[in-house]
């Protein structure tokens, strides 16, 4: 079965915004924050979901889709569990790349950073304002390895579900915790006509001194 000959029929004229070097903000993270409320403000679903690209143990890119959940004065935070594939691949290349895909608003964000553990008192306070059946979760998931079935999943949940009655008793895992990825070039991509889109780049010269340029689309 092929697909290829319809996806090639399928095009999109990107017409709705404009972006110009000089009417964005001196700052890539203020300008991510327009960007962002505009997204939360046109309905998108899960507008804070974005692509983390990061390097395997073996030199080959592996990207996989993760939740913003704060922009701080340090970066994008994220939260994860520190035993996982990307867990292992930050703990031996310590950078990333974000991806922010808004389609609706026909804007893409582009962020490259290294990446470092968020302080404890960070993740215990985020993990306090989880749901219980995803602070469970946290527990009961060795995430990325291989598990035998799903019962081992349910059993776990149960075998959790009895030692925490709930979430005023249920301790930060050792495993789990938050990510900041602190930017050093973040490109702004805004769909225009006939292919010619806009491209805003910024690129870190010196402490809160950034670089705007504009890229062929
Ligand atoms: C919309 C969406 C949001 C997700 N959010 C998270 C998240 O915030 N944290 C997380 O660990 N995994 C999240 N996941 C699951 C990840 O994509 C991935 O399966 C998991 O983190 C394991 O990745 P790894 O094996 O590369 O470490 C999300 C998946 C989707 C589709």
């Amino acid at each position: 079965m092929s697909i290829s000959l319809e996806l090639s029929q399928l095009r999109q004229e990107y017409t709705r915004h404009e972006l110009d070097e000089k009417m964005v903000h001196l700052s890539p993270t203020h300008q991510f924050s327009i960007w962002f409320n505009e997204a939360l403000d046109s309905q998108i679903l899960e507008p804070n979901a974005f692509t983390l690209s990061t390097v395997d143990l073996d030199g080959f890119p592996t990207a996989r889709v993760l939740l913003l959940k704060e922009l701080s004065e340090t970066g994008f935070v994220f939260y994860t569990n520190y035993e996982s594939a990307k867990g292992k691949e930050i703990e031996k290349n310590p950078y990333g790349a974000m991806t922010f895909l808004w389609l609706e608003l026909q804007r893409q964000v582009r962020i490259k950073g290294s990446v470092s553990k968020v302080k404890r008192e960070t993740s215990g306070e985020y993990f306090k304002s989880r749901p219980f059946e995803s602070q469970l979760g946290a527990w009961v998931s060795p995430q990325s390895k291989i598990i035998p079935n799903r019962a081992f999943l349910d059993e776990k949940i149960q075998k959790y579900q009895q030692k925490y009655s709930s979430s005023e008793n249920i301790p930060l895992p050792d495993h789990w915790g938050g990510y900041v990825l602190n930017p050093t070039e973040m490109e702004f991509w805004q769909g225009r006509m006939g292919r010619l889109h806009d491209r805003i780049r910024y690129r870190l010269n010196g402490p809160q001194d950034w670089i705007i340029e504009r890229l062929a689309p």
